[in-house]
């Protein structure tokens, strides 16, 4: 794989999908699984089968009908029972990786699960040991590996590489990480390690900085980032897949890396996962949202009406959203109603648009957003006014 390429981990059938009002039964699981495949994640990570038999059965489905193209995931505590559970999802996968994942900061090593920092080291060995005994391809998380002592976190991730983990996430699993901090510690992390294992980055988003940690981490060095669609997750979510992916290939000059994603299919990914669990994003998110190409101010409208490229740093298309949508409200100008007729068929000469203008303004002080049938209307209303005026 070429050294500029970033694998996308997709995690909107795990982490996204345990959170409030995002669970997916198995069949639409399995239709999500096949818009992400088409969307070209390189890892889907279809659940956690010991959680319950209907995540057993959505990882053993999804294996089974996964293109070769994708390595799908199942996730396991550093147990016994949770990774022979995982490894049985698996079976029928023909690209099947392991997910063991172990806290590695004091305060959960101490509150949570009660073990000491050896204890720690020689269940994340024993655990790696025995995932590789069902798979080559391994992934360790450490979890809360942003509150976990540096040192310490090295001496945890060796461990795991030494028993044949091939990959090595380190969350920032409370959302607490800035981007400088989180790039060090991948830096630190490379160090530790060594050149062998790819770098994970996992960020959720509890401060807004989720993306912005996780491009921090590539521009250190991870090479595999972990995301989901329309950014849901625990808490306040996880990275969000389209904002990483347009970030990247918008801003292709100071980040100069790939990903496999079809950047095309990002709208229509995000729309079929809202209306799988009736969870709509809210209408200015970044790259996805109902307003992310709206534009309503006069000025702004008659920019882009005149080059997109002047408010518009993407497409609608690049992201698969079917047109510009310009909202016409209060602040639109006479440009963009001028446009709107001709969308409509209907072509004023200057004097019934200064009319119509004129109507539409005195309407769009009533009224938040002007819609088609408004202005069907005004031209009725002109037309027949100055009928009866003759
Ligand atoms: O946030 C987290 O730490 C996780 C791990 C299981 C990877 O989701
Ligand atoms: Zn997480």
């Amino acid at each position: 794989m070429a050294d500029n390429r970033v694998v996308i981990f997709d995690s909107t059938l795990r982490d996204g999908e345990q959170s409030p009002g995002c669970s997916m039964n198995t069949p639409e699981k399995l239709k999500m699984a096949r818009q992400l495949m088409e969307l070209g994640v390189d890892v889907l990570e279809a659940g956690f089968p010991i959680a319950s038999d209907d995540d057993f059965e959505a990882v053993r489905q999804i294996g089974l009908q996964a293109e070769d193209s994708v390595v799908v995931a199942a996730l396991a505590r550093a147990t016994r029972a949770d990774i022979e559970r995982a490894a049985a999802a698996l079976e029928s996968s023909r690209k099947p990786r392991l997910h063991v994942f172990l806290a590695t900061s004091d305060i959960h090593l101490e509150h949570k699960l009660r073990v000491t920092r050896q204890q720690a080291l020689d269940q994340i060995g024993e655990a790696i040991s025995l995932a590789r005994s069902f798979v080559d391809d391994v992934e360790f998380s450490a979890e809360d590996s942003t509150r976990t002592e540096r040192q310490y976190l090295g001496e945890a991730l060796r461990v795991a590489v030494q028993a044949g983990a091939t990959t090595l996430n380190t969350p920032d699993t409370v959302g607490i990480s800035v981007p400088e901090e989180y790039a060090q510690m991948i830096r630190d992390v490379r160090q530790a390690v060594g050149d062998g294992p790819i770098l994970s980055v996992h960020c959720h988003n509890d401060l807004g900085l989720a993306v912005a940690n996780s491009l921090a981490a590539v521009a250190a060095g991870a090479r595999q980032v972990e995301c989901t669609i329309n950014g849901i997750g625990e808490r306040a979510g996880n990275a969000a897949l389209e904002e990483i992916i347009m970030a990247l290939r918008v801003r292709h000059d100071v980040m100069p890396f790939e990903t496999g994603i079809r950047t095309e299919l990002l709208y229509p990914s995000s729309q079929l996962l809202t209306s799988i669990i009736g969870v709509a994003v809210q209408p200015n998110k970044a790259v996805v949202g109902r307003n992310a190409f709206a534009h309503e101010a006069g000025i702004h409208q008659d920019g882009v009406l005149k080059l997109a490229l002047t408010y518009e740093i993407m497409t609608p298309q690049s992201v698969g959203v079917p047109t510009n949508r310009i909202i016409l409200g209060k602040h639109s100008g006479r440009h963009a109603l001028q446009k709107r007729y001709e969308d409509l068929g209907i072509h004023p000469d200057s004097a019934q648009l200064a009319e119509l203008y004129r109507r539409f303004v005195q309407l769009a002080d009533r009224k938040k957003i002007v819609v088609d049938e408004d202005l069907l209307r005004l031209v009725q209303q002109m037309e027949q006014q100055s009928v009866s005026t003759v």
